[in-house]
């Protein structure tokens, strides 16, 4: 099927702003989540037909320790402590993948930090 980028600064931010602040990044920022336990992203995924979907999570981390967050669909964490490593620098993105099942129609993406460092800043899922 054919991939919708879903920019996370369209997306819902819990503890957390749109900045532009770094470079590269895609449409007119990216997300900084509060650097806390919990605090997430969620996007809203379409999909046309339910089953195992590609997530192509773009984010940078320019800070040494890998950052991790729980990735869920629909309130079930699909992809626990998800590891996002160090891209190098924030003007440095970098994509995880995921795959997980999806249902025909809307779902929602959460991306939760579960450290105290926080997320690294994301820019979009391509979906
Ligand atoms: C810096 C950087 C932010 C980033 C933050 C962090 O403040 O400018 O974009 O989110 O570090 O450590 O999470
Ligand atoms: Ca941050």
């Amino acid at each position: 099927a054919a991939t919708t980028r879903l920019e996370a600064e369209n997306a819902v931010v819990s503890r957390g702003v749109v900045e532009s602040n770094h470079a590269g990044y895609s449409g007119s920022g990216f997300v900084n989540g509060d650097n806390i336990s919990g605090s997430y992203t969620e996007w809203t995924v379409t999909s046309a037909a339910a089953g195992s979907a590609t997530l192509a999570i773009r984010y940078s981390n320019g800070t040494s320790p890998t950052r991790t967050a729980n990735i869920s669909v629909n309130g079930t964490v699909v992809a626990a402590n998800r590891a996002f490593p160090a891209t190098g620098n924030w003007d440095t993105w970098a994509t995880v993948s995921i795959t997980a099942n999806v249902n025909a129609g809307a779902n929602k993406v959460r991306i939760t930090a579960t450290t105290a460092d926080g997320n690294g800043n994301l820019d979009y899922i391509d979906a």
